[in-house]
């Protein structure tokens, strides 16, 4: 058993099987698997791709029970993804890609924290105001993939579509706090057969491919992640831990408005 120790949890790796060991000093609510067929129209290469190989699993709503009253004042939740390795069609594995709703006010949409515990993350980031009303045809205004190493996190920018990637050779680990009330939205995303692209590794190197759905796509920014401890993120730090210390540091996940400029200034292009 491996323990995660970027997430300052008692969580253990089953080397064998993939799956979290999570002390009993821990809550968790849910767990759930996808497997390669449920990716089905999110995928490069639908032919071929074994259906019943593990995609991904999500285990949710992790807590000490003496911090849950914390998370459920602010109303966020602490989950993990775990990645498994491999490739679907010579495609790195993923998730499947969606955009959050907009605040009450509609000025943004929600945006949300990943922290890499375990293996090598890619991010797509594509900015996009139109999935709601064109969910079929969206026009994708920004368009990002940032690298994301392990103890490292990323604030997904409020009004981008996101999907995480395993870029590495073993599993990818991930932690995401958010807002629980915060719709989750997939229909714009299924209906261009997943994100704007797609990632292959071929002979030991990541290739991108363009997703031929989308029309007149801007120009895909290569990026890498600052830190800001005013927004609670500090490399090496665990955001469980930043957030039990000074839960008010994550209010741009509640309130998004004032923060974007901030939150924009922590991607590097690269
Ligand atoms: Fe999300």
């Amino acid at each position: 058993m491996e323990q995660l120790v970027h997430s300052g949890l008692p969580l253990y790796l089953d080397e064998t099987s993939l799956i979290l060991a999570i002390s009993a000093s821990l809550k968790l609510e849910s767990y759930s698997r996808k497997v390669t067929g449920d990716m089905k129209g999110l995928l490069a290469c639908e032919q071929c791709i074994d259906a019943k190989a593990p995609f991904y699993d999500v285990y949710r709503d992790i807590a000490y029970p003496k911090d849950q009253a914390l998370f459920q004042k602010y109303g966020y939740r602490y989950d993990i993804t775990v990645i498994l390795p491999g490739l679907a069609g010579g495609e790195c594995k993923k998730t499947s890609g969606h955009y959050h709703g907009f605040n009450p006010t509609h000025t943004n949409t929600y945006g949300e924290v990943y922290e890499v515990l375990k293996g090598n993350a890619l991010y797509i980031l594509q900015k996009c105001g139109d999935f709601e009303s064109h969910p079929d045809r969206v026009k994708i205004e920004d368009l990002y993939a940032v690298r994301v190493n392990e103890g490292q996190s990323i604030i997904i920018p409020p009004n981008y579509g996101h999907a995480s990637i395993n870029i590495g050779y073993g599993p990818l680990i991930f932690s995401n706090l958010a807002l629980i009330s915060c719709p989750v939205l997939y229909d714009a995303i299924k209906s261009h057969q997943g994100m704007a692209y797609y990632v292959f590794r071929e002979e030991g190197r990541l290739r991108f491919h363009q997703n031929p759905h989308y029309e007149d796509l801007p120009k895909l920014k290569n990026a890498v992640v600052r830190q800001n401890p005013a927004l609670g993120i500090e490399f090496g730090k665990p955001v469980y831990q930043s957030f039990v210390e000074n839960p008010q540091a994550f209010d741009f996940l509640a309130n998004p408005d004032p923060y974007i400029d901030a939150i924009m200034e922590l991607l590097m292009i690269t």
